[in-house]
């Protein structure tokens, strides 16, 4: 199970607008996945969404709701056996069904109302995954374009060559733009074991993983490399680049170019942030990589 903030925009577009975005990007040959939605009378007031969808022969069970000004996803994996006892009503136990029992939602009261099948392109850009949709429904057919940010993506740090390199979860940070250059800066406490790799090599990558790797990051983002091989205690397998290091089964590796560093000054903290992230612990390094690639 995971739970994540989603911060993205949707746009739809005429056919030929659509396939004259795709031919400007590349991208690769799509994939098609189905969702099937379900109603009950209370979800239009309480703005609740819910599905299951079918990627591959996998199956996902996923709920949308409002949370403080947002919108929270709560995604669960089912079988194939869970799927269809869902689907016929059979009482199956998991955080969303049981969410949804203590607010007297029950399983038996949802009904299956359409289902809607996409064939979806993903193209990587710096700022974010681009998604172009082609949705069937209801014997209709729409062409939706969809900006899902990175924002409120957990991503790893990784730094060095195939001989030495190490990696932590990393959740600050931004991408944009300086001196004419696409950029990513990431922020290092100097006690990260990855500090010392983020000084003794010119580049770094950051890279940004699906939900279901989220138990990965939490493992990396709470042991350190300087107490042993972490990385094999994730699913995670690494993957050596000409200039630095990610990960397999990254969806996007941006790989930087380390252009400029500078230790924070804590003199020039607000006061709430000195409280609450500076008591104690050291004071963060400022790294700006040019994104040269994205993989
Ligand atoms: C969600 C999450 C986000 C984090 N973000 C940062 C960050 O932006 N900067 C940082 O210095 N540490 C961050 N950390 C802490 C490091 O990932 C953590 O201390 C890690 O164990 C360091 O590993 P290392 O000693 O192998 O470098 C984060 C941890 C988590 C779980």
């Amino acid at each position: 199970m995971n739970k994540h903030i989603e911060i993205e925009y949707k746009i739809l577009l005429t056919k030929k607008i659509f396939h004259k975005i795709l031919e400007s990007y590349s991208h690769d040959d799509g994939y098609s996945q189905t969702n099937y939605y379900f109603s009950h009378p209370s979800f239009q007031q309480k703005r609740y969404m819910l599905r299951i969808r079918k990627k591959n022969n996998t199956y996902e069970l996923t709920l949308k709701r409002p949370y403080q000004g947002e919108k929270l996803e709560i995604n669960v994996p089912l079988t194939k056996k869970e799927k269809d006892a869902f689907m016929h009503h059979e009482n199956i136990s998991n955080e969303i069904i049981d969410f949804l029992k203590s607010e007297n939602i029950f399983i038996e009261d949802l009904q299956q109302d359409f289902s809607l099948t996409t064939y979806r392109y993903d193209i990587p850009l710096v700022e974010g995954i681009l998604s172009l949709d082609i949705n069937t429904y209801l014997n209709q057919k729409d062409y939706e374009l969809e900006f899902e940010v990175y924002d409120k993506k957990w991503a790893l740090l990784t730094a060095g060559d195939k001989e030495s390199f190490n990696t932590m979860t990393i959740s600050w940070g931004g991408l944009g733009t300086i001196w004419g250059k696409k950029v990513a800066t990431v922020y290092v406490r100097p006690n990260r074991y990855t500090y010392k790799f983020m000084e003794n090599n010119d580049y770094f990558t950051v890279s940004f993983y699906g939900e279901e790797f989220r138990n990965d990051l939490t493992t990396l983002g709470r042991t350190s490399g300087r107490d042993g091989d972490k990385v094999a205690k994730t699913s995670l397998t690494p993957k050596f680049l000409d200039k630095s290091v990610t990960f397999q089964q990254a969806e996007i590796t941006l790989l930087c170019k380390k252009i400029y560093g500078q230790d924070m000054d804590l003199e020039c903290v607000p006061q709430d942030a000195k409280d609450r992230y500076y008591n104690g612990e050291p004071m963060h390094k400022m790294y700006i990589g040019e994104v040269i690639d994205i993989l």
